[in-house]
């Protein structure tokens, strides 16, 4: 496996101030979160006190009323009562709050109010109502001024109203009703809203203000460390990319160029005995200098296998020409036909992967007797390869049963073709040869 430089991945760690800049918006949304919540759970406390209160209240003022000025008259309409109710209302009960008092007969007829016009009109009682004469009690409630029996009630902005059941002197059961002002009820909750939301933002802002230069470091510190690990990456990397480009300058330098050298000097040798009638020494000689050639190209392969860099200065002809090698070692015919500029080519490295796994395959399944390499690229068009073998060929079930034992080499080369943007084929069926090509596009 060939180690890659490593890139800056997506999920590396941002610049400090983009982790910063993200915790503090997080912050302040989750602060945003928590004042709304805690406002909504105030208000809700609120009103529930709110309407504790007012049920007590009604409940204190209905004794009063049953106490101060409620007599039999005024189920009959007696002026005397309701003057006597009047008393009350104006000495007690009215204030800036309470906006309206009624007295309600089980009927639905309205006995009393503070507005004489609505004395002796008849509504019907809600069911809360009519249940609160049987069982007693207090119940609050939000006014719904769209009511009949409220018309005289509205443009006194948002109103609830309270009721209890009250007895005349008689023991005759009515209701009382008073209509008080919402915001003066919702006034005590309002003002602890108020009293609390200040310390509570700031006690949230400064929690914030300690965090941010914390966080700050914290980012930082990852950022060092991140950069740390790249480094030790990248050196490491970098120290076995140079062993191998030594190891292959090693090669190249040395064994390479003695064994050519050698390789050079005996067919001369080998002419020289032939010439002298020695054919025995000669085919000899021949012999030495095939095996050494052989070499030669099995090392320059090996080289640009160590150094991908050593494909540049060998050319791609020359380093197809070298996989080509094993392949005529084991006696099967083999072409090659490279076409186009021999300058070195930014796809070349792709070209030269798939055809050393494609020649790998033809070597060992294909048992081919002959193998065709053709190559052709050109700047501004396509690169092509195509290798082609008249073997044995394979199915996609073979290729399949061999993908399940962990064999992977085509499967890898359409990985590296895709990621280049290149298109690779794999030809192949029982009985037909094989053929990989690669075109790779203007880069
Ligand atoms: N030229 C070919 N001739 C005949 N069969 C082939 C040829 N190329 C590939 N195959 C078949 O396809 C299979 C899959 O090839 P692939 O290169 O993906 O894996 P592998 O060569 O078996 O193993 P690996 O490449 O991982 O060492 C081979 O095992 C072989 O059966
Ligand atoms: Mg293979």
């Amino acid at each position: 496996m060939r180690l890659r430089r490593p890139t800056r991945a997506p999920g590396a760690p941002p610049s400090p101030a983009g982790a910063v800049a993200r915790f503090v918006l997080a912050s302040v949304v989750a602060i945003l979160v928590i004042v709304v919540g805690a406002a909504f759970v105030l208000r809700q406390i609120a009103v529930d006190e709110a309407e504790r209160d007012a049920r007590a209240r009604i409940l204190l003022e209905g004794r009063l009323v049953e106490a101060a000025g409620l007599t039999d008259g005024i189920l009959r309409g007696d002026l005397t009562a309701i003057a006597a109710m009047d008393d009350v209302a104006a000495g007690t009960l009215l204030t800036d709050d309470v906006v309206r008092i009624k007295l309600w007969s089980a009927d639905g007829r309205v006995l009393y109010a503070d507005d004489p016009k609505l004395i002796g009109q008849r509504f019907p009682l809600g069911d809360d109502e009519r249940e609160l004469l049987r069982t007693g009690g207090a119940d609050v409630e939000l006014s719904d001024l769209s009511r009949p029996e409220s018309a005289s009630e509205r443009g006194e902005g948002d109103l609830i109203e309270s009721y209890t059941a009250i007895r005349t002197p008689s023991g005759e059961q009515v209701l009382f009703e008073n209509y008080r002002r919402l915001n003066s009820v919702m006034a005590p909750g309002e003002d602890l809203l108020r009293a609390l939301t200040p310390p509570l933002l700031a006690g949230l802002g400064i929690l914030l203000l300690v965090q941010v230069p914390l966080a700050w470091s914290m980012a930082q510190r990852l950022r060092r460390q991140q950069e740390e690990r790249e480094a030790l990456l990248t050196g490491a990397i970098d120290a076995a990319a140079q062993e191998r480009a030594r190891i292959a300058a090693h090669l190249h330098d040395g064994p390479v160029q003695e064994l050519a050298g050698v390789a050079f000097g005996l067919a001369p040798l080998a002419d020289e005995a032939r010439s002298g009638g020695d054919t025995r020494l000669a085919d000899a000689l021949d012999d030495a200098s095939a095996h050494l050639r052989q070499g030669v190209r099995d090392l320059r392969a090996m080289m640009v296998e160590l150094h991908p860099a050593a494909l540049r200065s060998a050319g791609l002809a020359a380093a197809l020409a070298d996989l080509l090698s094993p392949l005529e070692r084991e006696g099967v015919r083999t072409t090659l036909d490279v076409t186009g500029p021999d300058d070195p080519d930014p796809r070349d490295p792709l070209t030269y992967q798939v055809a050393r796994e494609a020649l790998r395959n033809a070597q060992h399944h294909a048992q081919a007797s002959t193998v065709a390499v053709r190559a052709h690229r050109a700047a501004g068009e396509p690169a092509r390869l195509e290798v082609t073998d008249d073997g044995r060929g394979f199915s996609p079930d073979d290729r399949a049963a061999r993908r399940a034992e962990g064999h992977l080499g085509l499967d890898l080369l359409e990985r590296a073709a895709a990621d280049a943007g290149a298109d690779l084929r794999v030809r192949s069926a029982p009985g037909e040869g094989t053929t990989v090509t690669l075109e790779v596009p203007v880069s």
